[in-house]
């Protein structure tokens, strides 16, 4: 391959030959192959270690891309048209003829599908023939990664390529809704639920109850920064890492801030980050301050929970 290529065309000559690569999406960076291969496929779950039950999201380019490979209905279209390109996944009926690999629906007759906002990735998705498949790019049940140094961090060489984009925008995985029959959340992310709510004039509440939002890849362990996590702490122990929501006046070395003024976005944009950095200097607990439940809250609580329970 010739070194001059732009990224973007790097990027489609690996994923032209099967390989899996890096790519950024304005949620998390994921790991993407050709989803109607095989053997692209079947090396994403070598690389995450990643059990053969748990299907991959396939991303798309618009619409007319979809069509091949999904049926649609109009709670889908509803939402498409509101919130895509964007950190939304639909559960969708698999169409019998379509060319997707059975490794991506676990030989199931449903698909995740999403259509990323990134621009990298658009441009990248537009340039293919094929969708791709493209589960969070870390090792299963760690933390997702946010830039391409993640990326770099969990698979190293092992990867041919990483599509730069710079730091995720939305910083937490895209939200799941299946449209199956009733709609139904099947996980928190990126978009709200009151959003979702007035869309489908739907009435999904906010549930800590986590056995609600578990879809096959979602076990407790989830999240996992690999180190104890206590939550709503005021009061941290002087050896534990402390995460704040908002800078305080007092600072002490251990201390770890989410915001400048408590905006629950740049909260969840800086969460993956902070947990990331955390465990990079060997802490062996970290407390966190409570977060507020509102809004993008209830997602950054949600993963919060999942990442405490070991
Ligand atoms: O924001 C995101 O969604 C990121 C970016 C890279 O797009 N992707 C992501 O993929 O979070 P992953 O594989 O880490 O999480 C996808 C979740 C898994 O828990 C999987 O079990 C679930 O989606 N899933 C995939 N296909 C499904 C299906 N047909 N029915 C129910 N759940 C499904
Ligand atoms: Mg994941």
């Amino acid at each position: 391959m010739k070194n001059n290529l732009s990224n973007i065309k790097k990027s489609k000559y690996y994923l032209d030959k099967n390989e899996c690569i890096g790519i950024p999406t304005e949620t998390v960076y994921g790991l993407a192959a050709n989803a109607y291969s095989d053997k692209a496929t079947s090396k994403i779950f070598k690389l995450k270690k990643r059990p053969q039950r748990n299907p991959l999201i396939v991303h798309y380019y618009t619409l007319k891309n979809l069509i091949n490979d999904c049926e649609i209905n109009n709670n889908f279209l509803k939402l498409y048209k509101k919130f895509c390109p964007g950190p939304i996944t639909f559960i969708l009926k698999l169409k019998k003829n379509s060319k997707i690999s059975k490794n991506v629906t676990n030989n199931k007759n449903t698909l995740a599908v999403r259509f990323p906002k990134h621009s990298l990735t658009r441009k990248l998705l537009k340039n293919l023939k094929y969708p791709i498949a493209a589960p969070s790019a870390n090792i299963s049940t760690k933390i997702s990664p946010v830039s391409k140094k993640d990326v770099k961090d969990e698979f190293g060489n092992k990867i041919k390529f990483i599509l730069d984009g710079g730091r995720s925008r939305i910083g937490l995985e895209s939200t799941i809704v299946s449209l199956l029959r009733k709609p139904k959340i099947l996980r928190l992310g990126g978009i709200e639920i009151n959003k979702i709510n007035r869309v489908l004039k739907a009435k999904f509440k906010y549930n800590k109850n986590l056995k609600d939002t578990i879809v096959p890849g979602q076990s407790k362990l989830h999240y996992s920064p690999g180190i104890k996590i206590r939550l709503n702490i005021k009061n941290p122990k002087l050896d534990e890492a402390f995460i704040l929501i908002k800078k305080k006046k007092i600072s002490n070395k251990n201390y770890f801030y989410l915001t400048k003024n408590k905006n629950l976005r740049e909260a969840g944009r800086n969460l993956y980050k902070t947990l990331r950095m955390v465990k990079k200097l060997k802490y062996k607990s970290i407390a966190i301050e409570r977060i507020p439940t509102n809004g993008i809250g209830q997602t950054i609580n949600d993963r919060l929970l999942r990442a405490s329970k070991k």
